[in-house]
């Protein structure tokens, strides 16, 4: 019987974990926390997929390449949405309840950049929610072993393939051999200081698969939400409230994101992010305003029941009064480089999710593909785990170099915050040469120093060189990747911890 690992438990490594299993491996999946604390749970809008009579592929196909200014791997956009409606079924075969019209065909919002409302949801805006509660019920229906509140510490590598991984779970170590792992342990949120990840997104997967050798991509492609709450805790203000018909106001009550593309509140996610950074920059930092008071108070609390808890949690009243918002780190383009299996370049190592890069995001993800793209590909590296017999040559593309650059004799003593700050700064929403430069010398004088640090900011610090060497390579600007080495002024506008800075 095969072994399989799976390390992570939102939907991509769950999809996974139950198709390796109904295959007949023998699955573990392996979390860090509970198994739902995940990303998964946190997203809102939905999964986009093309359930509709009168959608096409075509059309889905098309929205993807133009989010991502067609640096998408053409084969895995097809994938994607060519295998979504299967995956979608199957959801459903697995309990989640998407919303339903009156007609009892699936309710379907509309999101940036989608031309039409394909954008399936669940409790509203508890899709992620919905999804992972089925997941989890399905993995433990099928009696599928669980190790929760378990660190993988490294991937076991013996004659050039993964062979386990070393794990931690209360302070002790141990090593559980396999014939194939499955990395599926989401984003990097936990690069920023300011982000809509949950505090367990510290790209764990990528940083494993580094250490192991595997060929990384795309990382430059760091995707900021435009809306995020910028009062309390940084928490998702739906894309789906815009796509519901809220707008983006400044300090003066303008409507200014036509200002920076014919689509205006509903363009790809990067222009609005942008446009709501320069419209912060011209009003002092301040943030801008989502204006959803022509949606109705009945409305917002029907359709977005867990944004409208935070939002009046906050002390306001969103039916009422336009409410702050700002943009925030939130999904990786980039990861570690796989086929369309799940395969990387290091034999019995497979990755998923927001962890892999199939290229099927290209330069910018578009809206509620990401839930899509777990269930997918997750899908594929289960299947491929349970029967691979041989291991393919992975393409990858050139590998990036960590910058020589000398270590800073002025960096501050390392923190997790100040690693945040740093790449906040230095690495966010625009970059410039002499920032990113800036922010390798200090992230080598931090390796340098020999101090432990935890597993979690180990791999943050890997992860942060290597996501600033990628950003400094690409010199031009596209997609999600904004250089602005003449001094945009949105390099400065967006909020920082003075105190940290450096
Ligand atoms: C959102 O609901 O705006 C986020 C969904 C996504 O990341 O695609």
């Amino acid at each position: 019987m095969t072994d399989v690992i799976v390390v992570g438990s939102g939907i991509a490594g769950l999809t996974a974990a139950l198709h390796a299993a109904e295959r007949g491996c023998h699955v573990t999946v392996v979390t860090k926390g509970a198994l739902a604390d995940t990303n998964t749970r946190w997203a809102q809008g939905g999964i986009a997929a093309v359930t509709a009579t009168d959608d096409t592929v075509a059309s889905h196909v098309a929205d993807t390449v133009t989010a991502g200014v067609g640096l998408n791997d053409s084969a895995a956009v097809q994938t994607l949405v060519s295998e979504g409606p299967d995956r979608i079924a199957e959801l459903v075969r697995r309990g989640v309840a998407f919303d339903r019209a009156a007609d009892g065909d699936f309710a379907r919002g509309l999101e940036a950049a989608h031309a039409r409302p394909r954008v399936l949801h669940a409790g509203g805006d508890a899709t992620g929610a919905a999804i992972q509660a089925a997941l989890g019920a399905a993995v433990r229906s099928a009696g599928i072993e669980m190790r929760e509140h378990t660190t993988v510490r490294d991937l076991m590598v013996a004659g050039g393939r993964v062979v386990g991984v070393e794990v931690e779970t209360d302070g002790v170590r141990r090593r559980l051999t396999a014939d194939a792992v499955i990395l599926a342990t989401g984003g990097a949120g936990q690069l920023y200081s300011h982000t809509t990840n949950p505090v367990s997104a510290t790209g764990d997967g990528i940083a494993a698969a580094l250490r192991a050798g595997a060929a990384v991509a795309d990382l430059e492609f760091v995707q900021f939400h435009p809306t995020a709450l910028a009062i309390g805790d940084t928490f998702l203000v739906s894309e789906a409230v815009r796509g519901d018909g809220a707008t983006l106001i400044d300090d003066d009550g303008r409507r200014f994101a036509f200002d920076a593309h014919p689509d205006g509140e509903l363009a790809p996610r990067d222009v609005v992010a942008r446009a709501n950074a320069r419209a912060m920059a011209a009003q002092g930092g301040r943030p801008v305003r989502l204006d959803a008071t022509g949606l109705g108070a009945e409305r917002l609390a029907r359709r977005f029941p867990t944004i409208d808890a935070a939002v009046r949690a906050r002390g306001l009243d969103w039916s009422r009064e336009p409410i702050p918002v700002t943009p925030a780190a939130h999904y990786l383009m980039g990861g570690v480089v796989t086929d369309l299996d799940g395969r990387t370049t290091v034999p019995g190592l497979y990755a998923v999710g927001e962890t892999a890069r199939t290229g099927v995001h290209g330069a910018n993800r578009l809206a509620s593909n990401s839930l899509l793209e777990g269930a997918v590909f997750g899908a594929r590296a289960g299947e491929a785990a349970a029967t691979d017999t041989a291991w393919p040559r992975v393409e990858a593309p050139a590998a990036i170099a960590l910058p020589l650059v000398p270590a800073a004799a002025d960096a501050p003593a390392f923190s997790r915050a100040r690693l945040q700050e740093l790449m906040w700064r230095h690495a966010g929403l625009v970059r410039h040469d002499a920032g990113l430069r800036h922010a390798v010398g200090i992230l080598a004088a931090w390796v340098a120093d020999a101090r432990p640090r935890s597993a979690e900011d180990a791999g943050l610090l890997l992860l942060s060189q290597h996501v600033v060497a990628a950003a400094l390579a690409r010199t031009d600007s596209i997609g999600a990747h904004f250089r602005s080495d003449d001094g945009d002024p949105a390099v400065a506008s967006l909020p920082a911890t003075e105190a940290l800075a450096c």
